[in-house]
């Protein structure tokens, strides 16, 4: 009800591999350590080259749930925010809370430098084995729910299979 709340960001929906997002910050999907590994985390420490993987080393590794951001170094965007994601062990280890907070805390950092602009992957759906369909529900709700000065979001979808998850995710709200 208060006036001083920021409009809410624009959610988009885009097919392609998140390296090329040409935002002002990209989402990693990490791990604990920072220092790397498949999936998503291995394509953006690639393409941002061997500084990411330097200064990841100074960071003293990320908790579950939590999210820091670095240089975007080689890429397109500015920024990356690496943010660990929980492992599915079956929904009842607080799986929905802690990828829920990935979200919140990601957005909490791209406020802190200013990013107006910022492309997610989905976090925890790959190697984490997060059901697709329910991370991508928890996605979209909780940006939606959550304050911020970024005016846009970008879901980017690896497969078909993300892409309709999406869909109906953004649909359903
Ligand atoms: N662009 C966009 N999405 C991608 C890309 C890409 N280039 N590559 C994969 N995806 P994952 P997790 C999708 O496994 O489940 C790493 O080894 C993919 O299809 O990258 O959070 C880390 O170091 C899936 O939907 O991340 C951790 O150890 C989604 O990104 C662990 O994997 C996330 O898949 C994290 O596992």
């Amino acid at each position: 009800m208060s006036g001083d709340q920021p409009p809410s960001p624009r959610l988009e929906l885009a097919v392609g591999d998140i390296t090329a997002e040409q935002v002002d910050a990209i989402v990693n999907a990490a791990n604990e350590t920072l220092l790397g590994g498949g999936g998503v985390d291995g394509a953006i420490h690639r393409a941002a080259g061997p500084d990411l993987l330097k200064h990841c080393r100074t960071l003293g590794g990320c908790p579950t749930g939590q999210a820091k951001i670095t240089p975007g170094f080689g890429l397109a965007a500015r920024w990356v925010i690496h943010t660990v994601g929980p492992i599915w062990h079956g929904g009842d280890q607080q799986e929905p809370e802690l990828l829920a907070s990935c979200y919140r805390q990601s957005l909490a950092r791209a406020d802190e430098v200013g990013a107006r602009s910022v492309a997610f992957p989905a976090v925890s759906t790959g190697v984490y084995g997060y059901p697709m369909d329910a991370a991508t529900q928890i996605a979209v709700e909780t940006v939606r729910s959550t304050p911020t000065t970024v005016e846009l979001i970008r879901f980017i979808c690896f497969n078909d299979e993300a892409l309709s998850a999406y869909q109906g995710a953004l649909g359903a709200g």
